[in-house]
This record gives structure tokens, sequence and C-alpha cells, in this order.
């Protein structure tokens, strides 16, 4: 199969690159900027994309790649960055901009026959950047220019090489999906062949032949991403497929019991249950830290899933639902980019893990991971749940997790969405939950003082998980949710909403 790689050098959009190349029917793949060339070349890309990234590329200690990737023979596209990294590296000069240009900019086109065909002159692109280019490479030729950008696109089509300083992955550049397009359909010649459905294809043959005539465990949650993994590993393994759900004690109300039946009756798939709660409280009693909160459950998780893989015996495989935000948040793939928090099934993975990990969704977006939920014939209903994250309400508790302050939260949690989906606001949301905050507040009931415990409320709208926008809820909504959580919720006097977008705030509060 055809596939693009992206060479990140740790911009905030190259996961957009990847995934408006795959909307244009090219199956992408993001690599560390540093991937040997050895790595790449086993893969057998057919195009290359440089990301863009913080860094100057001649500074001391800035990401490089290694020069021979312009020996491949495939075509390389830079943007931004990598853009500046490929004038760099093939003999051209760059230099810090009088002016950092960040913002909208109008392309004064000087040449249409490459990226730039059928593009129009004075189009509306993007630019965030510090440095310029001075000097073309040899062999390369000027393809457009702004009023502050002297070098806005250079293109060597003799090589296969071209580069833009703004950034067509993103939706300020208006015709920035035309111009990808251009690169990768009239540049490097490819064929839009890469589908939802060739991606179950390949996926099931791939699982099929790593594992073999072996057994595979799949942890499911009651979530889209690991319903749809163990969908998928079912394909291809069939019976040799056992699904175990967990009952950590930190689920949504009723959530277990009525998981479990759905996903044995309507799914039929084999899974047992583990109610397991008692463990994890326990594993958790006095642990304030987030990320140690995270840590310890990811580990407990796979303790149960090793002793469930010891009763069936032969298990050599765990599949996992994991999506390329848990890798890019838990796991950094280059120095640019920090460890935001432990995803459990990433992060919180013990270092000798006694199973081969499967994660057949690792490099989707949760948007895609519910088109292939539809592909694969799944109801609105599963498809379009909320994310829930694989701490659960723990993360959600801010502070020590007891089974009471759980408790409190989950109440809040079932008020809150039975209002959302009065108010016929589920489906608009990316996520609507409630925290429980460490910290007391004194308020007055019945002529009473109280000094109570705070709920916070977060509404989001997003569209990946990545980034994300706080909901303007109208004031009767929040009035009511306010007044029946402190009314119901025994030991809460007090409910704040939380009005921070992400970034700079992420989602969940740990
Ligand atoms: P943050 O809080 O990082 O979350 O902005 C982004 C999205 O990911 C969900 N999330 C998780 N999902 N395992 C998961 O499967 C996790 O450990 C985890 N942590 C956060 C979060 O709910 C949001 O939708």
């Amino acid at each position: 199969m055809t596939k693009v790689f992206i060479l990140d050098f740790g911009s905030q959009y190259t996961q957009l690159i990847a995934r408006t190349v795959r909307e244009l029917g090219v199956y992408s793949e993001i690599f560390p900027c540093d991937a040997s060339l050895r790595a790449l070349q086993k893969e057998n890309p057919a195009a290359l994309i440089l990301s863009g990234g913080p860094r100057s590329v001649y500074e001391e200690g800035a990401p490089l790649s290694d020069p021979g990737l312009f020996r491949l023979g495939i075509p390389v596209l830079g943007i931004c960055y990598g853009l500046q990294l490929m004038a760099h590296l093939l003999g051209g000069r760059v230099v810090p901009a009088a002016k950092r240009e960040y913002g909208f900019a109008r392309l004064k086109i000087l040449d249409r026959s490459g990226l730039f065909k059928g593009i129009r002159d004075g189009s509306q692109v993007w630019m965030s950047h510090g440095d310029r280019v001075e000097k073309l490479p040899p062999g390369f030729v000027l393809t457009a220019r702004t009023a502050n950008t002297q070098v806005a696109a250079i293109e060597s089509p003799g090589h296969g090489f071209f580069g833009v300083q703004f950034h067509p992955e993103v939706i300020h550049t208006r015709e920035g999906k035309k111009i990808l397009g251009n690169y990768l359909f009239n540049l490097a010649k490819l064929k839009p062949e890469w589908s939802m459905k060739s991606f179950i294809s390949r996926k099931v043959a791939e699982v099929r032949q790593l594992v073999g005539s072996e057994r595979v465990l799949c942890g499911l949650s009651g979530g889209v991403d690991s319903l749809v993994t163990a969908l998928v590993v079912q394909r291809a393994v069939g019976g040799r497929l056992t699904c175990v759900f967990v009952d950590n004690g930190l689920l949504r109300e009723s959530h277990f019991e009525e998981w479990l039946e759905r996903l044995r009756r309507r799914f039929s798939l084999r899974v047992v249950g583990v109610n397991a709660a008692e463990l994890f409280f326990a594993r958790l009693r006095g642990v304030v830290s987030p990320e140690r909160k995270r840590k310890i459950i990811g580990q407990t998780f796979i303790e149960i899933f090793e002793r469930e893989a010891r009763k069936i015996g032969g298990v050599k495989f765990l599949a996992q639902g994991t999506i390329y935000p848990d890798v890019i948040e838990s796991r950094p793939v280059k120095g640019p980019s920090a460890t935001i928090k432990s995803h459990h099934n990433v992060g919180g993975l013990p270092r000798s893990l006694r199973f081969q990990l499967i994660e057949p969704l690792k490099e989707l977006f949760k948007d895609e991971v519910r088109s292939l939920a539809a592909e694969l014939g799944m109801a609105r209903e599963f498809i379009a749940q909320h994310p829930f994250p694989g701490p659960g309400l723990a993360v959600r508790v801010l502070g020590e997790v007891t089974p009471a302050r759980a408790q409190l939260v989950r109440e809040a949690d079932r008020i809150l969405l039975e209002e959302v989906r009065k108010a016929g606001l589920y489906h608009r949301l990316w996520q609507a939950f409630a925290v429980l905050l460490p910290v007391r507040s004194v308020g007055v009931m019945g002529d009473q003082r109280t000094y109570e415990q705070v709920v916070a409320i977060r509404l989001v709208e997003s569209l990946d998980g990545m980034t994300a926008n706080w909901f303007a809820a109208r004031p009767e909504f929040l009035a009511r949710v306010s007044t029946r959580i402190v009314n119901e919720v025994e030991g809460v006097n007090r409910v704040v909403y939380d009005i921070t977008t992400k970034p700079p705030a992420t989602i969940e509060w740990e």
C-alpha cells in the first residue's frame, strides 16, 4: 500500500498534516524526525513530508534529519521548518527574519506548474515563523512569495523537492488541501487509494499474520476505541480472542453492567467481566499525584490482564484501543514535544510487559476511529459516545481517590449528563463531565453554615481532542445543573464552570 511518512520536528500541526493526507485518500504515518534511514526504507514510503517545528535550523541542538533522505529517490515536501531544513541541508541559507511573521498572508504566485496548479493568486495562507530562507539551494526556483516573506515557496521538480513557508495543513490556509493534493497526486504521482475500508482489511491482515495461531486478550472499556480494536482483532483471529472488561470502581454509574451485557449480546464478543474496584482503591490510597495515579491504574490493569491470561493459557498478545492522541501526549516522539500526561494504556505500562502489544488504531484520531466504527456497522449510540479517560473518575477526583469521593463525582456526572441530554446538547459536545476539587468552601443552607466540597463542570467542543473550546452554555442550563448538584449530591455546596480552552488547559483536569 502506498504510504506517505511525515517526519515530525515538533510542530503542533504535525498530526493535522497526517490526517489531511489521509483525508485526501493516501495513507500516512508520523515518524520522529531523527528516524534512521534504514527504518524509513524498510517501510518503503512513496513520499515524505517534513513538518514544521519551533526551533531554528542553524541553532545548536536543532532537530535535524539524516541528509541521506534526500537521496532516497522519493519526493519530499518541506513545510515551514521543513522547508528551512531542506534549504539548510541542500546548500541554501536560513537566517532570522527581521520580524516574526504570524497569521494571515496572501500568496503571490510566481509559478503555477507545480504545487500551485489551480491555486488563485492572492490566496490566503497561514504563516508562523521567525526565520527566513535567504539563499535558495542550487537547483531550486522561487514559486511564491507574500508581502512579508520573500521566499514563501521553492521547488526543484527535477529532484522532486518542494517547500512551503506557510502551513497548508491548517484551515486558515484556504486552498491548503488543494496544494497538498497537488504535491501528492501531480508531483509525487500517488493515487488516492486509501479509505477506512482498506484500512480495516489491511489491519485485519496484519493482525492475522502477526498472531498466527496464538491467542489474544483485549482490554475493553465500553468505549468506542477498545470496541473497534476488539472487532478488528475478532475479524482477524475469531475465537482466539478473549476480551476482559474490568470494573475498577472508577466508571460511570451503571456503565459496567450495561456494557458487559451489550458487548456480549450485540457484538458476540467473548467478554470476561472482572470486578476489581477494591484492588484499585487500595492501590490508590493516599495518592494525589496525577501521574502516579495514572501509572498505578495502568499497572493494575496489566496485572489483571496477566492474571486472566494465565487462566486462559497460551495468550501471547494484548490488544489495546490506543489512539494517536494517547501516544503523542504520553510518549514524546522527539525532544521538542513534551510528555503532557501518561494515558494509561501507553505511559502507564510496566517496563517488562509479558505481552506483545497489538494497537491497530494507534495512528488514528478519534473522529477517524468513529468513521471506522461506522464502516464496521456500529450503531450511532455506540459511535457517538463521549470519550471517557482510561483512568476513569480517578483523574476527575482531584486529590486522594476514595470510594466515597468517586461516588460523589459519579452522582454529579450522572446529573450533568441527564441535563446535557435533556437540553439536546450531547451530540454537539466532545465531552461533558464533573470534577471534584480538593478544596472546601463556606456556604449557607437552611440558615446553617456549611463547609463543603466544590464540583467543577466542564463542557467542551473539539474535533479531535488535541485542542478544545469551552462551551458557551446558556445561563438557565448552568443554573439547573448547579441547583440539582447542590441539592442532590450530599457534601457539595458549590458548583463552578470551567471556562478554559485547551491549550493552555487540558480537557481533563489531571
Ligand atoms: P486531555 O485531558 O489530555 O485529553 O486534554 C484529551 C482526550 O483524551 C481523553 N483522555 C484519555 N483517554 N486514556 C484514554 O483513553 C487516558 O489515559 C486519557 N486521558 C485523557 C480525554 O478524556 C480527552 O477526551
